[in-house]
């Protein structure tokens, strides 16, 4: 029989999750006497199957750049272990097969666009008649073809443009497994539908991608699957459409009825000026009509909505659900 962490950890790379984490915590230690301890990462154990897209949400300092680093072998955790393409975490033949975008990406000011992508193929020893196909490619995939990368120097690029020559950065190895730490950060709304339609792109190349984001309309219309860190800690995880899906909210408008039992369906009932009454319902919608019938009220409108990952996490962060 298997023991747990046999069970956990598979022993062969086919069967194994692309990233597969188990209890991995980061405590940093600060202060002068490094006597403070951070604790940004509490235990945090999960899975990324191949070719999935997975969306770490979280608020600011909820832990998602420290289990970034974690993953990519950049700190060390203090204690858990975890697996990234079958091999543990920081395998220095895994990195070859890696691509990451970091939360600030640092790009050389005195370099050109051009040249910091040259630098970076000649890291992973892309022969150049290679580079000479792909800085190209991925410059157009990023939407700066037109733009000169060749002659300027990044310390003119704006803000938007760097974030392009950073993602174009990262996918110059032609990664199998890619992280993105806030990629839609300092772009445009144009710029971030160029971003959802890259990393579309490179999911039906069958590439995995697991990328932080504060933009939740995006990773709901990317994502497969998303994990919530709140303070450190894993409080939800799963596949996008079954977590919104089952649960429509209803927005119902009326009149008459008792305004004490109203409130007990309608938490924020409010009344309006043509006399009607509104608000967001909060149970089953037939036994609402039918009490609202014994009350003696009726109904004007009803407005069915599915929860958004926005309202879906806003909720899970408050513990409302
Ligand atoms: N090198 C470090 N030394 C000490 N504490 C750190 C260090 N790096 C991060 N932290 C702390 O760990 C916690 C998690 O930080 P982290 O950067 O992982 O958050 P985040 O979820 O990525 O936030 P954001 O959305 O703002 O990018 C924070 O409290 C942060 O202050
Ligand atoms: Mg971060």
């Amino acid at each position: 029989m298997k023991s747990a962490q046999e069970a956990i950890f598979p022993n062969t790379i086919q069967d194994s999750p692309v990233v597969l984490t188990s209890e991995l915590r980061k405590i940093y230690r600060t202060g002068f006497w490094m006597n403070q301890k951070v604790i940004s990462l509490k235990s945090c154990s999960l899975q990324v199957q191949r070719g999935e897209t997975f969306g770490l949400l979280g608020q600011n300092g909820a832990g998602k750049t420290t289990l970034l680093k974690l993953l990519l072998g950049i700190i060390r955790p203090t204690s858990g272990r975890g697996l990234l393409l079958g091999k543990p975490l920081g395998d220095r033949q895994t990195k070859q097969r890696i691509g990451y975008l970091p939360e600030n990406a640092y790009l050389y000011d005195f370099l050109t666009g051009w040249e910091f992508l040259v630098g970076s193929a000649n890291l992973f020893q892309i022969p150049p008649n290679i580079q000479r196909q792909r800085i190209p490619q991925l410059l157009d995939l990023v939407g700066l073809s037109k733009f000169d990368a060749r002659k300027k120097q990044m310390r003119r690029y704006s803000k938007g443009m760097l974030q392009r020559v950073a993602m174009a950065q990262t996918l110059i190895n032609d990664p199998d497994l890619i992280f993105l730490d806030e990629p839609m950060s300092g772009l445009d709304p144009m710029g971030r539908y160029q971003m959802r339609e890259i990393i579309l792109n490179l999911k039906q190349q069958g590439k995995t991608i697991f990328f932080n984001s504060h933009v939740l309309n995006e990773v709901e219309l990317i994502c497969d699957r998303i994990a919530i860190l709140n303070k450190g800690e894993l409080i939800c995880s799963g596949n996008v459409t079954q977590l919104l899906g089952t649960k429509n909210t209803y927005r119902v408008k009326g009149q008459g009825g008792n305004w004490e039992t109203l409130q007990e369906w309608i938490p924020n009932l409010a009344s309006l000026s043509d006399g009607c009454w509104q608000g967001e319902l909060q149970g089953e919608i037939y036994d609402f009509i039918a009490s609202l019938r014994l009350m003696g009220g009726y109904l004007i409108s009803l407005n069915a909505y599915r929860l958004s990952l926005e309202d879906f996490f806003m909720q899970k962060i408050q513990g409302k659900m």
